[in-house]
């Protein structure tokens, strides 16, 4: 079975994200970032998502702030606790460490994938302290970016927007990198259809997905007008667990830092060209949603 480590933000599609790869991979622990929400909400909401997965990967708290700059959340989206109108599970977990570059740094050996679904502060720092990290995982799957509009302006979405300097290292850094952005995302998207099916299974993981997309389908009703949501976290899982599902582009990809209109926009050279800058990043651009959901589900039963 493929072995990852999750960075994440739960977040709500942080959260089916983590069911999806306990299914499919040995999840060797979980880092939390700020992002969605403070450090502190991020980290009870993956504790919380251990509980009721009944499993007992480790929880190691990360990065509280971005590497420049002011913490930025996505509370419109999900809300105060980053996981609000859930039912949270009971539970007396704790944290494994507050240092979580520490155990990144630690990961075992070649074959270990690191799954980012939050701002890439941990993955940064981690790089910072041991540049040839990167050579000692097998790579690294993001959920961030877009090779077509943003998200949280124009042009960036929320993980690269809320730590561009961070990105931009990871981005550089010389890893086997795999970017899911918006462009791939917007394609896996739950409906109320899903909801009520899942409604009708009898298991605490379908109550607690079905009471997550009702939740988020309220908010994109408010914030867009469609009672849908796209499944953004789960496609970073799914690159490393299923890659047949995803087709990518080797592709340039760095990060705007200065622009006024454009700081945390992944500049992506889509130029029909031959005279493409090098590639240091293969970015996604098409998932079989079908299958792709039926795995969602399936991580629910
Ligand atoms: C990303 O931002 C967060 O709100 C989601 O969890 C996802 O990782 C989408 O832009
Ligand atoms: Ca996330």
């Amino acid at each position: 079975m493929t072995r990852v480590i999750i960075d994440c933000d739960p977040g709500h599609d942080d959260a089916i994200a983590l069911m999806l790869a306990h299914r499919h991979a040995q999840v060797l622990g979980i880092s939390t970032v700020s992002g969605n929400a403070p450090l502190a909400a991020t980290t009870a909401n993956a504790l919380m998502v251990t509980a009721l997965l009944d499993v007992d990967t480790p929880v190691h708290a990360g990065a509280a702030r971005p590497l420049a700059g002011e913490p930025r959340h996505a509370l419109v989206v999900h809300g105060q606790s980053g996981l609000d109108g859930v039912e949270r599970a009971d539970h007396r977990r704790t944290v494994a460490s507050d240092d979580a570059v520490e155990f990144l740094l630690d990961a075992p050996d070649r074959d270990v994938w690191i799954i980012a679904l939050g701002p890439l502060t941990n993955l940064a720092l981690a790089i910072e302290r041991d540049p040839a990290w990167v050579r000692r995982i097998a790579g690294i799957s993001i959920m961030g970016g877009s090779a077509t509009v943003g998200n949280t302006t124009r042009v960036a979405e929320f993980n690269i927007f809320a730590d561009p300097e961070a990105a931009a290292r990871v981005f550089l850094a010389g890893a086997d990198l795999t970017m899911c952005g918006l462009n791939l995302t917007h394609q896996l998207r739950t409906t109320d259809a899903i909801v009520s099916r899942l409604r009708q299974a009898a298991n605490p993981r379908a109550k607690f997905a079905a009471e997550l997309f009702d939740y988020l389908h309220g908010r994109m009703a408010d914030l867009i007008g469609v009672r849908e949501a796209a499944l953004h976290d789960p496609c970073a899982v799914l690159a490393v667990t299923h890659p047949q599902l995803i087709e990518t582009e080797p592709r340039a990809v760095d990060i705007e830092l200065e622009g006024t209109l454009t700081r945390g926009m992944t500049v992506v050279d889509q130029r029909s060209t031959r005279r493409q800058d090098p590639a240091n990043a293969r970015v996604a651009y098409r998932i079989d949603a079908g299958r792709a959901m039926d795995l969602v589900l399936e991580c629910m039963d």
